[in-house]
């Protein structure tokens, strides 16, 4: 049943699915506050290590939460429910996330909404923000990028999502990491490799594309590419690397963009969308920014990018997604309900 609404509903996010530790507090679908902690100790590791990870969660989550309220200017009694990400992800990361949000939601008496993050990353774009000049109307077309997915997205509501087609084996975020990750840069390597490619010329090596049926996507192929030549290259001359660490990062940006926007002109031809959207972490790449921006304008089609902090893994787009399930009365006060590493994006998730 719809919840009455007052001017003041007010909703607090909560997402910890992978290695930032977010808390946002929205009102009425304007965000007051989006705090994030990112964790610094896996980068030595080279990749997210899981218990670090929830160790952190867990040593972050009060203060974050803590921040969050008193940036916002908002007391805990004035809440009127806590979402949080329920999955996919980590799950011993979305678990601290999890059971603070049953603590809180018992302690205050108010209802818990549980969230998919990869629905939050495409209902980012229903953020009211004075940075984000409109939010699209439904339907809208949406490529969602991340560490851990790629996806075309018909999104036909708030509450119905239809995958067109998404990656049959690595995201387009692990291909950024991984190549960066070759060429010697430090964990997470999307956005080193985004800034270096800046200076370079994308045009100077050429990396294998996949061959792929229908809206899939597969990137496992071009970091084996990338890894053969960088290692037969270096064996000739070993500081090749350095030499052209400007070129292979843009060469390779390249390519993914390339791979990207061949599926997204696909996409946009068979649906006949006239919005399209960029969402998740690799959404904040410089280049498959520009690039989706001047296809938008080639085709005439209305063009949605977010601001950079709501690309990568945040609470308000968990705040968002919450609100917008409190207004429709889809709240839950089931505290047996157990976080779920593996949520396909639309589905019930338990
Ligand atoms: O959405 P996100 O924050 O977390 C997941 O849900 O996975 O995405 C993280 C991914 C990482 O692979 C990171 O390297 C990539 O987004 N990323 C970028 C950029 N900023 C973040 N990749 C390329 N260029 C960037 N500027
Ligand atoms: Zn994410």
């Amino acid at each position: 049943m719809p919840q009455q609404t007052n001017k003041s509903t007010t909703i607090l996010g909560i997402e910890t699915s992978c290695d930032e530790t977010s808390v946002a507090v929205l009102r009425e679908g304007k965000i007051l506050a989006n705090e994030t902690s990112t964790q610094m100790e896996h980068t030595v590791h080279g990749g997210v290590v899981p218990e670090l990870a929830s160790r952190a969660h867990q040593q972050m989550i009060f203060p974050v939460v803590e921040k969050a309220l008193k940036d916002a200017g908002v007391t805990l009694n004035e809440l009127d429910a806590i979402s949080y990400t329920h999955g996919p992800g980590l799950i011993g990361s979305l678990l601290v996330g999890a059971s603070f949000a049953k603590g809180l939601s018992m302690a205050i008496s108010k209802p818990l909404i549980p969230v998919n993050h990869m629905e939050a990353h495409v209902l980012a774009h229903l953020i009211k923000d004075p940075r984000i000049e409109e939010n699209p109307k439904f339907p809208f077309l949406c490529l969602t990028v991340s560490g851990g997915h790629t996806q075309l997205i018909q999104v036909h509501s708030a509450f119905e999502f239809e995958v067109l087609g998404e990656t049959i084996d690595d995201a387009a975020g692990e291909a950024f990491d991984k190549a960066a990750k070759i060429f010697g840069l430090p964990y997470p390597g999307g956005p080193h490799l985004d800034k270096i490619a800046q200076m370079g010329n994308p045009d100077k090596f050429t990396f294998s594309k996949p061959r792929v049926s229908d809206l899939n996507f597969s990137f496992s192929g071009l970091k084996t590419s990338v890894l053969y030549f960088v290692r037969d290259q270096v064996n000739k001359d070993p500081e090749f690397i350095q030499k052209n660490l400007a070129d292979l990062c843009a060469s390779v940006q390249k390519t993914i963009v390339d791979i990207l926007l061949e599926g997204f002109i696909k996409a946009i031809k068979k649906t006949g969308s006239k919005r399209i959207a960029l969402s998740g972490g690799v959404s904040a790449n410089s280049e498959l920014r520009k690039r989706t921006l001047a296809l938008g304008k080639e085709k005439n089609l209305k063009t949605f990018t977010l601001p950079l902090e709501y690309c990568t893994d945040n609470a308000a787009m968990i705040a968002v997604s919450g609100y917008l399930k409190f207004i429709e009365g889809n709240v839950s006060s089931d505290l047996s309900l157990t976080p779920t590493a593996r949520y396909a994006i639309g589905s019930a998730g338990t």
